[in-house]
């Protein structure tokens, strides 16, 4: 169990196939939008949604945010892992790709991926969801894995509607 929400406690680096992985999460999100229900403040947002689904992704090494701060770069935001780079041009790597294009990058081998950016050489696997609000990119959410292929497409979508939900345009967000 987390401190924050109810999962069975797993050791960080744990691999579970992709059925497991899904149900663990399909577990974890209703908690975690009920954690942050109402809330409006992006930093404890960014904040809180890392550490959850840190705890939730325990196939992760890193999972955070880089934060769109001109036309051309990001820094980094909340996270959870070891230190990640602390800029990002919008150019470069998997998390400029989805920042730059506004679409969720996936990509079961990073050596396959031209450009990808090497914050931890354990990592073999990433997903980048853009995170959009009001019709711009305001930050990205990265998910990095040292175990290959570690986030199916089911997995992709449903981390991409907790962010759509929680970043909605519905709800008035102070960046
Ligand atoms: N791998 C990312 C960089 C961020 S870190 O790994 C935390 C990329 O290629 O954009």
């Amino acid at each position: 169990m987390s401190e924050g929400i109810h999962l069975e406690s797993l050791p960080r680096g744990t691999w579970l196939a992709p059925s497991a992985r899904i149900a663990r999460l399909t577990q974890a999100i209703p908690q975690i939008e009920a954690v942050l229900a109402g809330e409006t403040d992006t930093v404890l947002i960014q904040a809180t949604l890392a550490c959850l689904l840190w705890d939730t992704m325990v196939w992760c090494n890193w999972v955070g945010f880089y934060r769109r701060v001109s036309d051309t770069m990001l820094s980094v935001g909340p996270y959870q892992g070891g230190m990640g780079c602390l800029h990002i041009a919008l150019d470069r790597g998997v998390c400029g790709a989805a920042a730059r294009t506004g679409q969720t990058q996936r990509v079961p081998d990073v050596h396959a991926f031209a450009g990808h950016i090497a914050c931890d050489d354990k990592t073999q696997s990433e997903l980048v969801v853009p995170v959009v609000y009001q019709g711009h990119v305001r930050a990205v959410l990265d998910l990095d894995s040292p175990h290959r292929d570690a986030f199916s497409e089911d997995e992709a979508k449903l981390i991409e509607e907790l962010v759509a939900r929680i970043f909605s345009d519905q709800t008035t967000l102070q960046w």
